[in-house]
Order: C-alpha cells, then sequence, then structure tokens
C-alpha cells in the first residue's frame, strides 16, 4: 500500500516555534511556567505540558496575580498593554508570537505614526486580531464580511492602512478592499495573510485527488480541520475524518492501493506519524 503524507500536514511553522519554544523554555527554567492561553488547541500537547509542570492562563486577572516565574506568549501574540503589564510585576516574558503576526504589529505602530488609522480586516474576537488591536494607539477598524465593508464609513480627512488577520480567506479580502477602495479613502493596502494554511488546503485537494482513500487527522471542533474534511472530502468519497489512531476504521478492499494522509494546524507531529506508521504496517 502507498501511503502519501501531505508536506504541510499538522503545525504551521508559527506555531512548531511557539510549542518549541515552551519546550525550550521547560529545559532552561527553574521557576514556574505559564502560557497565556493554550499554546495549540489540542488538548493532547496541552496535557503533556501540563505534565510538566507548564500552566495555562486565560485571562488577564490571572496575569495580574502573577509575581514572579516566565509567562510564554503563543503564536497568535497579545497587544502592547500585556508587555507592559508583565514588565512592571517582574515576570520574564518569552515571546513566540509568529514573526508574520509581529510583523502586522510593526506595520501598525509605523502607519500609525505616518498618520493613518489601522483597519484590519479580519474577525474582532479572534486573539490574534485583538493583539494587531493592541498595538494601536488609536482606536482601530475591523471589518470581517462585505456588508460591514459597505456599511463603513470614516471621518472626512481620514487616512486608512488595511492590514489582514493572517488566516484571512484571500478571495474574501480582495472583495472587501474592493469596495473599501471604491469610497474614495486616502488608503494603503498591505496584505498580511499568510499563505500556510491555504499551502495546506491545496495539498490536501491534490493529494485526495490522487489517491484511493484520504484520512484527515485533527480536534472535532478544530474549524480548520473540518474544512480540510470538505475539500477531501469534494475529490475523494473514501476520506476518513479521526482524531487519533484510536478513531481509525479505515475499510481495506483490494482497491485501496494509494492512501494520503493530512492532518489541521493544531495535530502534532506525534499523531500523524502514528497514524502513518500504522497504515504503513497493516495494509
Ligand atoms: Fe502559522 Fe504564523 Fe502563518 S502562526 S498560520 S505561520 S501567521
Amino acid at each position: 500500500m502507498e501511503v502519501r503524507l501531505a508536506k504541510t500536514a499538522g503545525f504551521c511553522f508559527g506555531v512548531r516555534r511557539a510549542v518549541d519554544t515552551v519546550y525550550g523554555q521547560i529545559e532552561k527554567e527553574k521557576g514556574p511556567i505559564y502560557t497565556y492561553g493554550p499554546i495549540v488547541h489540542n488538548e493532547m500537547v496541552v496535557q503533556e505540558l501540563e505534565k510538566k509542570g507548564v500552566r495555562v492562563l486565560n485571562s488577564l486577572e490571572e496575569l495580574k496575580k502573577l509575581t514572579g516565574g516566565t509567562v510564554i506568549i503563543r503564536a497568535h501574540g497579545v497587544g502592547k498593554e500585556i508587555y507592559d503589564l508583565l514588565e512592571r510585576q517582574g515576570v520574564n516574558l518569552v515571546d513566540a508570537t509568529c514573526p508574520f503576526v509581529k510583523k502586522i504589529h510593526r506595520i501598525a505602530q509605523k502607519e500609525e505614526a505616518n498618520g493613518r488609522r489601522i483597519l484590519i480586516i479580519g474577525n474582532a474576537k479572534h486573539p490574534e486580531v485583538e493583539g494587531i488591536r493592541g498595538w494601536c494607539k488609536a482606536p482601530s477598524y475591523v471589518v470581517e464580511s462585505p456588508e460591514e465593508a459597505e456599511n463603513l464609513r470614516i471621518p472626512a480627512g481620514e487616512k486608512l492602512c488595511i492590514v489582514s488577520q493572517t488566516t484571512f480567506n484571500y478571495n474574501k479580502f480582495e472583495d472587501i478592499v474592493e469596495i473599501i477602495s471604491k469610497k474614495g479613502y486616502d488608503i494603503i493596502v498591505l496584505n498580511t495573510i499568510c499563505s500556510a494554511t491555504e499551502e495546506r488546503q491545496t495539498e490536501a485537494r491534490e493529494i485526495a485527488a490522487d489517491v484511493d482513500a484520504m484520512i484527515v487527522i485533527g480536534g472535532r471542533h478544530s474549524s480548520n480541520t473540518q474544512k480540510l474534511f470538505e475539500i477531501c472530502k469534494k475529490e475523494c468519497e473514501n476520506t476518513y475524518y479521526i482524531q487519533s489512531l484510536d478513531d481509525l476504521d479505515l475499510k481495506t478492499s483490494q482497491s485501496i492501493r494509494c492512501v494520503g494522509i493530512t492532518a489541521g494546524a493544531s495535530t502534532p507531529n506525534k499523531i500523524i506519524e502514528e497514524v502513518q506508521k500504522h497504515v504503513r504496517i497493516k495494509f
């Protein structure tokens, strides 16, 4: 049986870097280690880290109570006020913000200094967008849909710098930018979408179109895994959605000669490897 494992399966560069940062700190640090929010949306990873003494802090209130130790900032990044708060409290901050997100923070600061108001195309409730807004001194705008773009009104004379949440859909970004462009405002547009998600989806589509069965690994509630599953199912009727090896019930028959495997952005390598090995050995 041939197995085709997607090169882009699992963690993207930024998430892998953040998880590696936590493991690096465990080796190095003697004092307590915290992450601000779960380092990745995968319970197994978080539980494994908990066993090694890493605690997840979920609220600003919890951060405010700290008097020492190390807080690791995850790939989504946070606003400037968190850096300032931890510095005041004498807490060691280890920054695992994805460099692509950090770049947006720098753009926000620079363009504000150039007299532009920041407009983010993305979801206002997403931690990455909240983090970007936290680097703007003046109130920023967030637009998530073409309807919101149609309804956007900015004061006369205001200049805009438009950026995007890194995981935003490119076509939707283009549509929104087009609507805002037609309003005649003074704007500059910086496409800050990260290609990791799209590359993962493109590769999954290509593999699924070419195999007899396709396995998609990821959490049930992971929206990017659900999307991967939909894409693969369209190309390959015989597509399986599993969280771990335990869920795999691959019905083999003579006709299955090639199996494809991909995984959502928060699936650790260990699970992908397990599934891959199992399929290779068993079939
Ligand atoms: Fe991942 Fe960073 Fe892109 S966290 S999705 S590589 S912006």
